[in-house]
């Protein structure tokens, strides 16, 4: 038996510690050789002990681990989200996890708001630059709190930066196939180079440059705005999106409304042969935590992308299989048209999964 993959496990705040319980029955049920470490960072820790990253925190998360899997962070009770920034931020910064990649994968017709879309329809991935942009956190205030006020967020993006996040995603599509088997075979660069002429211009020089390098990979491009209109009006079009940290953001909120809401959308902050992090696109949600509602689907198909990542792949696979099967079902929570809770949603995966998995022994 080899030896267990090592996972950092961080629930974070609001319904985060909801919908980790049962990514993690999942991740049981499914046989995966693994070893689980809690940690207890997020606004409770830090409300109580002012901390929110220990020290040498994420040089332990780096050098004890072979992935990391997070819940969600943000809490009312902190309105600065300094801790959400410090832990959250600080991970996909400091650890340098540049390729925020997200999955937009329709399981069921009956999920999506657009009129007549099917799964063959919507099945795509945005390739997130994740360590500079706007979210640099370079800038500062001037004269605060008077009527002269100025507040600077530099929009950062090196030669580096750009180019490792679209070559990412060139060797992304090369090596990925759709869901119906067939080849990726196209990347779309999404910027705002009409009006943002300096970081555009960079973007759009590097994408041709390495493009070069992809002769057999298609190319297209489209300014954010029009992506947006786009994305509502003709998702077939799209197979492979490249963009920068804040229209990755953006683009991803939108994109997980096509797969049946914030509830569905797996991501994973990737470094090549790093130890990488793993979170659902949503939020800590606080109006619906500690309800019982809170759709864990997202953070279960986020626990598989991460099996998927470390090579357990038949693992990851009967993850997924058993998330399809639920939505047809309808064994869901209430937003995707179920009427189970937080839990007995996660129970009926990790039944269906552990069956796969005693099938298959
Ligand atoms: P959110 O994703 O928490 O919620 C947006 C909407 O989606 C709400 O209507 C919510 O009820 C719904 N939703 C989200 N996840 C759901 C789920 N699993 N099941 C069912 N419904 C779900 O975004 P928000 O309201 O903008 O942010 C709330 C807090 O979360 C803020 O503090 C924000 O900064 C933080 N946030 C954190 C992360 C993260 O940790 N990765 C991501 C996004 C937002
Ligand atoms: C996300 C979130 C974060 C982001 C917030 C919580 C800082 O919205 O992961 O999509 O903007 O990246
Ligand atoms: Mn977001």
């Amino acid at each position: 038996m080899p030896n267990p993959k090592r996972i950092a496990v961080i629930p974070g705040d609001g319904i985060g510690p909801e919908v980790m319980p049962e990514a993690v029955k999942v991740l049981t049920a499914s046989g995966a050789n693994l070893e689980l470490s809690h940690f207890d960072w997020g606004a409770d820790r830090f409300l109580a002990e002012g901390v929110t990253v220990p020290q040498d925190g994420f040089t332990a998360l780096d050098r004890d681990f072979d992935a990391i899997l997070v819940g969600a962070f943000g809490d009312p009770r902190v309105p600065s989200n300094i801790h959400a920034k410090e832990i959250l931020l600080g991970m996909r910064f400091k650890m340098d996890l540049y390729a925020n990649v997200r999955p937009v994968r329709l399981l069921d017709s009956s999920l999506c708001p657009l009129k007549g879309a099917t799964p063959a329809d919507i099945d795509f991935v945005v390739i997130r630059e994740n360590t500079e942009g706007m979210y640099s956190d370079v800038g500062g205030v001037f004269k605060q709190g008077t009527p002269d006020e100025i507040a600077v967020q530099e929009d950062i993006n090196t030669r580096k930066g750009v180019e490792r996040i679209v070559r990412y995603a060139f060797d992304y599509c090369e090596r990925h196939s759709k869901h119906d088997g067939t080849q990726r075979e196209r990347v779309l660069m999404c910027d705002k180079s009409n009006a943002m002429t300096h970081a555009g211009g960079l973007w759009q020089r590097v994408f041709k440059e390495v493009s070069e390098e992809y002769p057999q990979i298609t190319t297209q491009h489209m300014y954010v705005d029009a992506l947006c209109l786009q994305m509502v009006r003709d998702p077939r079009q799209f197979d492979v999106i490249v963009t920068n940290n804040m229209f990755g953001d953006i683009i991803t909120d939108l994109a997980a409304g096509l797969q049946g809401g914030l509830g569905m959308a797996a991501s994973g902050n990737i470094h090549p042969g790093k130890t990488s992090m793993f979170e659902p696109v949503h939020g800590s949600a606080p109006p619906i935590a500690g309800k019982k509602m809170a759709n864990p689907f997202g953070a279960i198909l986020t626990a598989a992308m991460m099996l998927s990542h470390l090579g357990l792949k038949e693992q990851a696979e009967k993850i997924e299989a058993a998330v399809l099967e639920a939505v047809k079902q309808k064994r869901t929570t209430h937003d995707l048209g179920g009427a189970l809770t937080t839990s007995e949603s996660g129970d009926w995966l990790a039944e269906r999964v552990a069956v796969g998995s005693a099938q298959s022994r």
